[in-house]
């Protein structure tokens, strides 16, 4: 080999060293565009879940104003009831006592009236009208006292006490309509201490966790309602919250993926695969807990939530 092609072969190593570096930082630039691809999604996701309790606590608030106007309107023609109910009676049995009852007479005219028009049916139904509607409207103004406390607006996203059993009930009724169907939910409480934390956003996990048991029992093969329990306890350092299912499960090989950004089995529209992923973002880096599943083929799922006592104490020295 001369010289020349020496040189020559020392170049084309060279080229070929540049490429490699080149092909590397494509890599690179691709694999950061995908990051910001997916924290942009997840940002819009987290968004949404908590446009969810924005929207809970607006319609709370616009529903609270003529509910309130509506239920004591409604107390007060219970009370009117009551009294023309009476001054009924009283009409009847006067007019029967009126012995004459003729044709033409004023009692006679008022009993006739009563008769035909069967105001005595009229009278009784009044009464359970408006005591049923009382009870209407009392569902309604605890539903939405439910969208108050589940949206957290009073604390307007600052950590403040929060319960978590108080915190599980308020979600279980905001997820009844995804629940009810398709499966029974129990519930076994052990009193727990107040936590400090952002209640708005444990909540959001809550229900991202209680959708997908839902949603998993509603996919599997079997019959009837499944079954989703909702356990709790507390020890000197943590609260914590275990939610099983008994849906299809998760093969061993999925489990592993569940919180990546993006993974879902779902089809599109129903399932973005970001819920588990922002759950855990708000557990372990917002709240410093854990977020934990367990779950075996054909059994069904368990997803344990821990959180400490104690995180006041930290967020203050941020
Ligand atoms: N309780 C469960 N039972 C079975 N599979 C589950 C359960 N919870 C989550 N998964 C699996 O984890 C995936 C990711 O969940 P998630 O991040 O909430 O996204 P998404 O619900 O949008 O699919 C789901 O698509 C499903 O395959
Ligand atoms: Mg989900």
């Amino acid at each position: 080999m001369d010289e020349g092609e020496k040189m020559a072969d020392s170049k084309e190593e060279k080229i070929k060293g540049l490429e490699a570096e080149l092909k590397k930082a494509r890599k690179t630039l691709a694999d950061f565009s995908l990051n910001l691809k997916q924290a942009h999604a997840a940002i819009i996701q987290q968004e949404k879940l908590a446009a969810i309790g924005q929207l809970a606590a607006g319609i709370a608030h616009e529903l609270n104003n003529p509910l309130g106007f509506v239920s004591s309107n409604f107390m007060t023609l219970g009370k009117y009831v009551e009294k023309l109910t009476a001054c009924f009676n009283l009409v009847v049995e006067y007019s029967k006592q009126d012995e004459e009852m003729e044709e033409n007479s004023k009692a006679g005219h008022l009993f006739r009236y009563v008769e035909e028009n069967d105001l005595a049916f009229i009278i009784e139904d009044m009464g359970d009208i408006v005591s049923e509607s009382r009870q209407g409207l009392e569902r309604m103004a605890s539903i939405v006292d439910n969208m108050r406390r589940f949206s957290h607006i009073d604390f307007a996203g600052k950590i403040a006490p929060y319960d978590l059993n108080e915190g599980i009930a308020n979600t279980l009724v905001m997820a009844r309509n995804e629940t009810k169907y398709v499966t029974e939910v129990e519930t076994a409480f052990a009193p727990v201490p107040q936590i400090q934390c952002r209640g708005d956003e444990i909540n959001q996990v809550l229900l991202n966790i209680l959708v997908n048991a839902a949603q998993a029992i509603a996919g599997r093969k079997k019959k009837g309602k499944g079954l989703i329990t909702i356990k709790t306890h507390a020890d000197d350092e943590n609260v914590y919250c275990e939610i099983t299912d008994d849906g299809p499960g998760i093969p061993k090989a999925v489990q592993d993926r569940i919180f990546d950004p993006f993974f879902t089995t779902k089809e599109p529209g129903k399932g973005t695969g970001l819920g588990l992923n922002i759950s855990r973002d708000i557990i372990v880096n917002k709240h410093k807990g854990e977020l934990s599943v367990s779950s075996k083929k054909g059994k069904g799922t368990t997803f344990l939530i821990k959180l400490p006592l104690l995180f006041q104490e930290e967020a203050d020295q941020e």
